[in-house]
């Protein structure tokens, strides 16, 4: 048997939580807020621009420089206009958005999608990017899910740790958005968000408090809505228990733009910087209104204080001043390398959803005409979907990927297919203007859904299945656009939008060998899923996007990504709309409590389309030799047999050591590649309670691991369970707690296809 490569070992959920132990400055701090003037300070806790804050040039203090966002750094804009500044010098980087890097598995990956964005972000001479999004996806309609991760809060803790420091080792702050519970746009800036604690907890809050503990971020953004009450952005209960209190965040919070509503609150809340959307930035809440009430004597100086004292810590550990700032690292843009990163991450985004008989990958030599049919197959998309749009230096089409990979010994025939009425050109970022003033509630009429074709559709269509009928291979490329997938608005339905259900079965019946691709921010329905042989499916990959997705129907990539959120079952629903309330104006409950994505249908057992976990490969991977065995203490650090600890950092505590955090079970399996190619397959570890009286999900995420196995050859792969792998947040506590009782540890290629599970019983 041939064994090669390092056998792996992971630290799952529960890996001791790493008290940062944040450099001092405290003194610098001190001495340079106490030369301050109180007009000064407030200066540096508002937007003095649209992306900066004022500079106090006496005491050399920069104003701070933000930029959004989470897919390459945004376009350059006027000081007080929502107008690009129109120059030839911002063009960036445009990287895979979230969801892609979130179904690559990949920690790596994510770090290196971090370190992309902030070198370009310090090369474009930013302080902070407004990136990561990360809130949970909580329901496939929100509109900004495209920016977000998973619905699984420990894949999102996973990846977002390595993201921000990857970011930030550019000297660049992350800054991780929206906190918290900020999973609809409908009525964003008002509605109110009901969200139990437990909830909160185990589900909404994972993801910030990994951001801060185990990755350091810099900053984060509070959120438009409110929490149980409370506005986000100035929530006591949000900012100063939470984040400061209970997690000891001691970085700077930002307030999304135009998320404050309230002088007195903002100021005793632990909101450090208010940014908006209006020009009149003497108008803010934390302006000239803070100012006077502080000169009157109603609001105390060191609540004033403490906000700066946050914002200077920040830009020492920036080094934009003091005595590091000769050290401070710059960045660059547009760098060959950075080009080759953002291709690296598309590739492994690819989701192979479906492919009977093989007929992926395609075999360019037994290929003479090809039809590429679809708008997606040519269609740009980096420049919309709002604060995330994107100037991007190119933007490889799936249309141009595939004739760059032929390079023209096959014919390739295009044809739109279906129409886009109204289609825009360009990105209006105006948009944002009246982002905080307008109702963005209404996603844009699908008029060849709900009326009649238009005459360009007929056309588009009867063009494209001629050119079906004539060709030996269609590749549809499909999906949606921003139009859909967009920041302001949610989706009101998953079908496809233009008449594409119509024209995928038009092309199934006409020619056998079609293949269908899906570029989309979201899941979609497809009621053609049956009849179709191969579906493939990408997120918005980045300005390499076309390349992976050629690359992989051509199998010069083997796929590996993997769904990081469960497609419904066409006409199924999901438990935000039918047990909670979803995209309700002024009140949303979050009912469902922690029932959020595979929780809720695995445990309810209802029929998917695909699967959390999801993802096929050209390999195939059988999985054997499951052992679990009591875990001794020192594993905790990530050694165990001489084994590799999979990159497990070195975990520093305040000498607290609770049993959450104490290694339970070691857990290791076999997996094997029996197919002919080398290929990499996402190994998940669930933990299921047999029977419980906490009302938990059948089964969730604990540990997972990206291996890559050469054909025919095996890994083992090790995992170290911790005590928090088996426990739920006791309300009554308002705590963690390990339950008792009988487990099932699975192990799978997705939360569906569990392949082994062993049995053990906890004694808590
Ligand atoms: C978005 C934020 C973004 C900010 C600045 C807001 O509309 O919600 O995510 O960072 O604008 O553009």
């Amino acid at each position: 048997m041939k064994r090669v490569g390092m056998d792996v070992c992971r630290q799952g959920e529960g890996a001791r939580i790493q008290i940062m132990k944040m450099e001092a400055y405290e003194t610098e701090v001190e001495e340079l807020l106490g030369q301050l003037t109180l007009e000064e300070k407030i200066g540096m806790i508002h937007g003095a621009g649209l992306f900066r804050t004022e500079a106090v040039e006496r005491l050399s203090i920069p104003p701070l420089f933000m930029s959004d966002g989470p897919m390459g750094v945004r376009a350059e804009f006027a000081d007080n206009e929502w107008r690009n500044t129109g120059t030839t010098d911002d063009f960036v980087s445009y990287l895979p958005c979230n969801s892609a890097v979130a179904s690559t598995w990949n920690r790596e990956l994510a770090g290196k999608e971090g370190e992309v964005l902030g070198e370009e972000a310090r090369g474009r001479g930013k302080d902070v990017i407004l990136a990561p999004g990360i809130n949970i996806k909580r329901s496939p309609y929100c509109g900004r899910n495209f920016e977000y991760m998973s619905e699984d809060p420990y894949l999102i803790s996973e990846l977002v740790v390595p993201m921000v420091e990857g970011i930030q080792k550019s000297d660049v702050a992350a800054c991780v958005k929206h906190f918290a519970a900020n999973s609809q746009e409908t009525e964003r800036l008002w509605v109110d968000t009901i969200v139990s604690e437990r909830a909160l907890q185990e589900i909404y809050f994972p993801g910030f408090k990994a951001a801060v503990e185990k990755g350091g971020t810099y900053s984060l953004m509070g959120a438009y809505n409110l929490l149980n009450g409370e506005h986000c952005c100035t929530s006591r209960k949000l900012l100063n228990k939470v984040l400061r209190e209970a997690w000891g965040f001691d970085g700077m919070i930002v307030s999304d733009w135009g998320g404050v509503h309230d002088t007195v609150l903002a100021a005793e809340s632990a909101l450090d910087i208010e940014m908006d959307t209006t020009y009149d930035f003497d108008k803010h809440h934390m302006a000239d209104a803070l100012l006077e009430k502080v000169r009157a004597g109603e609001i105390a100086e060191s609540l004033v204080d403490e906000k700066v004292r946050n914002i200077l810590r920040m830009m020492f550990r920036l080094k934009m001043i003091g005595g590091k700032k000769n050290e401070r690292k710059s960045g660059t843009y547009n760098s060959r390398e950075n080009q080759d990163a953002v291709l690296k991450i598309a590739r492994e985004s690819m989701i192979l959803l479906k492919n009977e008989n093989g007929v992926l990958p395609l075999d360019a030599k037994k290929t003479k005409k090809i039809a590429v049919i679809g708008q997606n197959a040519a269609s740009i998309h980096s420049n919309g979907g709002g604060s995330a749009e994107i100037k991007a230096l190119y933007e490889i089409t799936p249309l141009m990927g595939i004739k760059k990979m032929l390079g023209g010994n096959v014919k390739v025939c295009y044809a739109p297919g279906y129409d886009i009425p109204g289609k825009k050109e360009t990105g209006d970022v105006n948009w944002q203007a009246d982002s905080t003033t307008k109702n963005w509630d209404e996603a844009p009429e699908d008029t060849e859904v709900k009326g009649a074709p238009t005459e360009n559709a007929v056309k588009y269509r009867a063009e494209a299945v001629a050119l079906a009928k004539e060709c030996d291979t269609v590749i549809y490329v499909g999906g949606l656009t921003h139009d859909f997938d967009s920041e302001g608005y949610d989706r009101t339905e998953l079908t496809l939008p233009y008449g594409q259900d119509a024209l995928i079965e038009e092309l199934l019946a006409v020619n056998s060998n079609t293949i269908v691709v899906i570029y989309a921010g979201s899941p979609v329905a497809m009621p053609w899923k049956e009849r179709a042989k191969a579906i493939l499916f990408s997120y918005y990959a980045g300005m390499e996007g076309g390349t992976a997705i050629a690359e992989t129907l051509f199998g010069k990539v083997n796929p590996s990504g993997k769904l990081a959120e469960t497609f419904i079952a066409d006409g199924g629903q999901c438990p935000a709309h039918t047990i909670g309330t979803f995209a309700e104006k002024e009140r949303v409950e979050y009912r469902e409590g922690v029932m959020v994505g595979y929780r809720h249908y695995d445990t309810v057992n209802e029929n998917v389309a695909f699967c959390f976990g999801h993802g096929l490969s050209y390999s195939r991977f059988e999985y054997k030799y499951m052992s679990v065995t009591p875990a001794r203490a020192q594993t905790a650090h990530g050694e165990s047999d001489g084994v590799s600890s999979g990159g497990q950092r070195d975990v520093e505590t305040d000498g607290v050591q609770t049993a959450l955090e104490l290694p339970l079970y070691e857990v290791a399996v076999t997996v094997k590649n029996t197919g002919d190619r080398a290929g990499k397959e996402v190994v998940q570890v669930y933990v299921a309670p047999k029977t419980s009286a906490q009302g938990r999900p059948c089964h969730e995420l604990r540990a997972f691991e990206k291996v890559e196995i050469e054909p025919g050859c095996e890994k083992t792969v090790k995992f170290v369970l911790c005590g928090r792998a088996f426990s739920y947040y006791d309300e009554g506590q308002h705590e963690f707690v390990i339950e008792k009782g009988a487990y099932d540890i699975e192990i799978g290629s997705s939360s569906r296809d569990i392949r082994l599970r062993q049995g053990v019983t906890v004694f808590a």
